[in-house]
Formats: C-alpha cells, sequence, structure tokens
C-alpha cells in the first residue's frame, strides 16, 4: 500500500490542452502483442540463451514482457554474422574466429562462424509462446552452406523439445543486407535487384524443397535491406515485386517484407546528437521515409516489418545511444512505426557493421552501446579491452524501459489498437490504447532534452478533454530520469529493471489524480495514462 499522491512536480512553462479519442479512429492499427521484438547477431547467439543451462538474466528480461502482454518478443537470430556461418556437423554450439581483441575494440564480432546442431537446438530455451526468425548464409554464395543451416533450423524446430517447448520458427531468412554486397565485397559490383532476385530465388528453391517447406507453417522473410529507394529502380520492395520475387515456387512461401533502418551513422555523441535522436519530427521523418513501400508492400497481401533497426549504427554513439533519452526515443519510434502499417519492431541488440565502408576503422562487437540488454558478465573493460577484476555483471540498459512502457501502454488483450493523439506541439508525443474499442490508457512523451549541466528543468502541463464522455479519473505513472544523457538510474513508477537478474524490484509508485486537474510532463519524461481504474480505487503493489 503505497500513499496516493497529488503531483505537481515542477512549475508548467506551458499549458495546453489535448484531446484524446474515447474510441478509435477507424483504420486504427491493431498493435501486436510483441511490437517491441529484438534481432541479435548470430556471432554470440548461444551467451545469449545459455547453452548447458539457460541464461535466466535473459530469459528474465523477456518473460517481464510477456508477463504484460501476454507474448515474448520475437527473436530473429542473423543480422551481419549470418552472412559470415557455415554450418558442419562436427561442431556442437558454435566456433568462432575473433579478431584479437584491442584498446578500441574490446569485444569484436566474429569474422567467420561455424555452428552445430546444438547452436540451433538452444533456442527451446526461449520463453513459450516466441516467434523465431533465423538467418541463412547468403553472403558467401553457397547453397549448400544456407541448405545445411536450413535443415538443421528446420530439424531443430520439429524436434520434440521445441514441441514441449512451444516456439516456433516464423520465417527462414536468406541473407542480410544484401543491398549493400556489391559494397562489402560480397559481390562484383554492380549487384542490381534483379540479381537479387535471381539468386534469392535459386537459394530459395533448394532450401524449400530441401526442408519441404510448404508443408510447414515457416514462412520466408523477404528484403533485410539496409536501405530503400522506394522506386522500381534500386533496391526496394516495389523492385523486387516488380522483379517477380513473389512469382516462383518458393516466392509464394513469402509472408513478410523487412526493412532495415539505423536513424544515423554517429561513433561518437554529443547532446545535440542526443536531441536530434529524440526530436518529434525526426522520429516521425525517419519512418514515414517507408510509407509508400509499406504501402507497395500491404498490396502484395504481405506484412511489413523493420527487422533490425536501432538508433545510431557504429554500435551506437557512447552518450547517446546507451542514454535514458533514447528510450524516448525508442517508445515514440516504436509506438509510430504501426501508425504507418509497421506491424512489428526488431530492435537490434547486438553490434552490426552495417556502415562498415563508410566507417571501416570501427569494427564492433558485444559491449556495444544501443542494446536494450547486455546478457552475459564481460571480463574485458567495454571502454578500453583491459581485464577487469570483477566482471561487469549482465543489466539492462536504460532502452529497456521503453519495450515495458510501450508493453503497458497496450496490454494483455487480444485486440488491441493504439493511435496517436494529435498534440501541437513539437515536443509532445502522445498515443491512445484502446481494447474492444474502448479507451483505457494513453501515453505521454515530453521530448525535451534535459542534459547534464542543466539546472532549469521545465515542464508542460496538459489539460485533457475527451472526444466523448471521458473518464473522470486515472493513475499517472512517471518514467523518472535524472538527466537525458544518464545511462543507468531510471526508474518507472518508483520501480527498476536494474537488477541483478533482470527482474523488476521496489515499490510501485502511482498517482492517483482527478482529470480536471491535467497533469505536468517535465522535460525528458514519460506519463503512463490509466483511465481503466475506477473512481476511489486504492492502488495496490
Ligand atoms: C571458417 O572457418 C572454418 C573452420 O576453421 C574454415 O574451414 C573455413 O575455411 C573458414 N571460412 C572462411 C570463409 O574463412
Ligand atoms: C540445388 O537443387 C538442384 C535441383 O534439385 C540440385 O540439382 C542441386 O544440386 C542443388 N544445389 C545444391 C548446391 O545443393
Ligand atoms: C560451401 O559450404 C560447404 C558446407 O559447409 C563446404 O563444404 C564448402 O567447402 C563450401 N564451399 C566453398 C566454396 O566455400
Ligand atoms: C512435403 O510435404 C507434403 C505435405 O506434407 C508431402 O505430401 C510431400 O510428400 C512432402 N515431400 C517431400 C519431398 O518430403
Ligand atoms: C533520422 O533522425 C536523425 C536524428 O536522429 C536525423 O539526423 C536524420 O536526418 C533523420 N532521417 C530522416 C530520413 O529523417
Ligand atoms: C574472459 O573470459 C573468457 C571466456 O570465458 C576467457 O577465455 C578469458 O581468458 C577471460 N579473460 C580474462 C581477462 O579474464
Ligand atoms: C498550434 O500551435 C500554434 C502555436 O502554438 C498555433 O499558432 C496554431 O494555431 C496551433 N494549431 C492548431 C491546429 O491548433
Ligand atoms: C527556466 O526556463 C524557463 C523557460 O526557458 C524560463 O522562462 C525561466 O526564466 C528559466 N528560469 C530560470 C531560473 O532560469
Amino acid at each position: 500500500m503505497i500513499p496516493l499522491l497529488w503531483f505537481s512536480l515542477l512549475p508548467a512553462a506551458v499549458a495546453f490542452s489535448v484531446t484524446i479519442p474515447c474510441s478509435p479512429a477507424d483504420g486504427a492499427p491493431f498493435v501486436s502483442p510483441s511490437l517491441v521484438s529484438l534481432s541479435i547477431e548470430q556471432d554470440r547467439w548461444p551467451e545469449w540463451v545459455g547453452t548447458s543451462s539457460k541464461n535466466q538474466f535473459f530469459l528474465n528480461t523477456l518473460n517481464n514482457l510477456k508477463t504484460i502482454t501476454g507474448a515474448p518478443p520475437d527473436i530473429r537470430i542473423g543480422a551481419n554474422s549470418e552472412d559470415k556461418t557455415n554450418f558442419s556437423p562436427e561442431v556442437k554450439y558454435n566456433e568462432d574466429i575473433f579478431p584479437a581483441p584491442t584498446a578500441v575494440v574490446p569485444y569484436p564480432e566474429a569474422l567467420n562462424i561455424t555452428v552445430g546442431n546444438a547452436y540451433y537446438l538452444v533456442a527451446n530455451h526461449l520463453p513459450r509462446g516466441t516467434h523465431v526468425t533465423w538467418g541463412v548464409n547468403f553472403g558467401q554464395f553457397n547453397i549448400t552452406a544456407a541448405v545445411l543451416e536450413a535443415t538443421a533450423i528446420m530439424n531443430a524446430f520439429k524436434s520434440p523439445p521445441f514441441q514441449a517447448a512451444g516456439v516456433t520458427l516464423d520465417f527462414l531468412e536468406i541473407g542480410n543486407e544484401a543491398d549493400l554486397y556489391a559494397n562489402n565485397g560480397l559481390r562484383p559490383a554492380p549487384f542490381t535487384s534483379s540479381e537479387y532476385v535471381q539468386q534469392w530465388t535459386t537459394f530459395a528453391t533448394n532450401v524449400s524443397e530441401a526442408v519441404n517447406l510448404s508443408s510447414t507453417d515457416t514462412k520466408f522473410l523477404i528484403g533485410s535491406f539496409a536501405g530503400s529507394s522506394s522506386k522500381t529502380t534500386g533496391f526496394s520492395p516495389q523492385a523486387i515485386y516488380a522483379e517477380g520475387v513473389l512469382d516462383s515456387n518458393p516466392g509464394k512461401l513469402i509472408a513478410t517484407f523487412s526493412e532495415h533502418h539505423y536513424s544515423g551513422s554517429f561513433c561518437t555523441g554529443n547532446g545535440g546528437l542526443l536531441q536530434d535522436l529524440m526530436t518529434k519530427a525526426t522520429i516521425r521523418s525517419n519512418l514515414t521515409i517507408y510509407s509508400t513501400d509499406v504501402v507497395a508492400t500491404h498490396a502484395q497481401k504481405l506484412d511489413y516489418i523493420l527487422g533490425e533497426t536501432n538508433s545510431y549504427a557504429c554500435h551506437g554513439a557512447p552518450g547517446v545511444s546507451n542514454t535514458a533519452g533514447a528510450a524516448l526515443w525508442a517508445l515514440d519510434y516504436a509506438l509510430f512505426a504501426p501508425q504507418i502499417g509497421i506491424s512489428k519492431v526488431f530492435f537490434h541488440v547486438v553490434s552490426t557493421m552495417v556502415f562498415e565502408v563508410e566507417f571501416p576503422n570501427f569494427f564492433q562487437g558485444i559491449g556495444f552501446k544501443y542494446s536494450l540488454l547486455q546478457p552475459v558478465a564481460l571480463n574485458r573493460s567495454i571502454l578500453d579491452g583491459s581485464p577487469l577484476a570483477t566482471p561487469l555483471p549482465p543489466h539492462v540498459q536504460p532502452l529497456y524501459y521503453s519495450a515495458i512502457i510501450a508493453a503497458e501502454l497496450r496490454g494483455c488483450k487480444d485486440e488491441a489498437q493504439i493511435s496517436e493523439i494529435t498534440v501541437n506541439d513539437t515536443r509532445i508525443a502522445g498515443y491512445a490504447a484502446f481494447e474492444a474499442g474502448e479507451l483505457v490508457r494513453a501515453v505521454f512523451i515530453n521530448s525535451q532534452a534535459f542534459l547534464q549541466g542543466s539546472t532549469n528543468r521545465t515542464s508542460i502541463h496538459l489539460d485533457l478533454e475527451f472526444t466523448g464522455k471521458g473518464p473522470s479519473t486515472m493513475t499517472v505513472k512517471r518514467l523518472a530520469i535524472g538527466f537525458a544523457d544518464d545511462t543507468s538510474g531510471v526508474t518507472w513508477g518508483g520501480q527498476t529493471y536494474e537488477t541483478t537478474n533482470g527482474l523488476v524490484e521496489g515499490k510501485l509508485k502511482l498517482e492517483y489524480a482527478p482529470i480536471s486537474k491535467g497533469l505536468d510532463i517535465a522535460e525528458t519524461e514519460v506519463v503512463l495514462l490509466d483511465f481503466s481504474r475506477g473512481k476511489g480505487h486504492e492502488d495496490t503493489s
């Protein structure tokens, strides 16, 4: 039992009213319980999930989300290292060849990965109900390797332990970011989308026949491009549809188009970059560039996802991607995506070398800045590679809170809709959540970066209006952040996920307030309003 507070944190410099719809607009998107999903590099996959025993820290962070929405995040294992992986029945889990660690690159990504059957089998440690996407090698142009990998993957998922674990394979992905192959030496230049379609079809024909894919529930994911021309020339969904990728036998097994996106490719951070990342307008412009691709994809009756995304490539810009402010970016980004028809957003949680062409000197590995979490203890410093007397234990990064908040906004009902609330302000974004057509919750984000060294934290007062007969009371839950560039110490409703086991700790703190008072929202703050609790409700925790 905690005291219920009347809350007016800071003097509000600005006040305006926002109108929250009581019912969803026509076409308001239905949002998946696994809207926020994860993409993981192949090279260290067994460390994430655990081998002979489960990595309970990682699984706890997934189960936290499952407890809220009813479904764990989808997991994609692939990315840059997907195109460096081969299969050998002689290998148990994986044998990675790493470049020597250096002070600059303490945790480099593997150059060469050889995996065996157990590498795939450990996916049955994932929470019940997890949907998996797995990548096979296309980059090295070795059909035998792709077929061997796909066969091992399919055998794993149809084995009794997987059936018992309730972990299913949604998609096979053939190759990662083939639109960059000509730049990174995996194909002779020029490499065109029509060559991609032709080669993809060849690989997919052999893969699908080897595993009899059409007799299973597993489909192909197509694209996984690093960018898009959004035209029928260059690499884009429009181009490959026009070039007939869907027409072949394996093409008929394609169910989803996957796009990859990073907001930029900065390797060092600063407050200005953090504010750019968090800014409402740049979040929207980063996503709306794909609007026409989404429409073209839906016209083919395919789903459209961001299959790999995060803030800044180059394993995240230190001082930006690992900060509390980045959590506000991720929340607004994930919630805006479905507004333009993107059904899932897979945050990439191990570094990639997507931009290695632009940044040849930045060769990235674990110890990455933009993860939602760091799943294993590290015994070398992530800053300079020096040995650590006390290993850095697994921990969540501030970004993890965005996944929790998006999950709480959505809730656990099958048919949940989320629509953006029109807010005439450059800093405040808002979203309303509906269950069975009824308004249940709303979230507001103040994306003004309040940076270390600042002293004058202003807030904005929101007066709440409703399109119909709205609620009269609400509970308010706040994401408390010291400074936008803090890298820890964030609390959500007074509680923390920055714990040794990844489970939430601390007393839940909610404010209980009449709607008529409105609310204040400080710079770099998120509030979740819950309208579903009746007047006179007493909070329990
Ligand atoms: C990767 O490593 C394996 C095992 O050492 C080796 O057989 C193979 O040639 C290597 N592949 C590449 C592309 O370096
Ligand atoms: C691909 O499939 C064709 C037709 O079944 C077969 O002849 C060929 O050997 C396969 N290629 C590889 C590399 O497995
Ligand atoms: C292709 O992959 C197979 C299976 O791993 C391997 O035996 C073969 O050496 C590879 N071919 C080349 C050219 O690397
Ligand atoms: C593929 O699966 C279908 C349906 O289960 C079955 O009829 C067919 O015989 C299988 N083909 C092969 C080559 O196993
Ligand atoms: C994406 O956001 C970044 C700021 O994080 C901005 O610099 C960039 O211009 C944006 N890109 C687009 C296409 O809007
Ligand atoms: C760190 O752990 C790895 C793998 O367990 C081990 O090989 C390495 O020697 C350890 N390094 C230090 C500095 O303790
Ligand atoms: C939005 O706000 C600006 C300035 O705060 C005001 O001039 C404008 O009329 C507002 N627009 C709408 C549609 O309310
Ligand atoms: C704090 O910032 C607000 C808005 O920028 C400004 O109006 C006010 O004067 C500032 N107060 C102090 C004490 O600096």
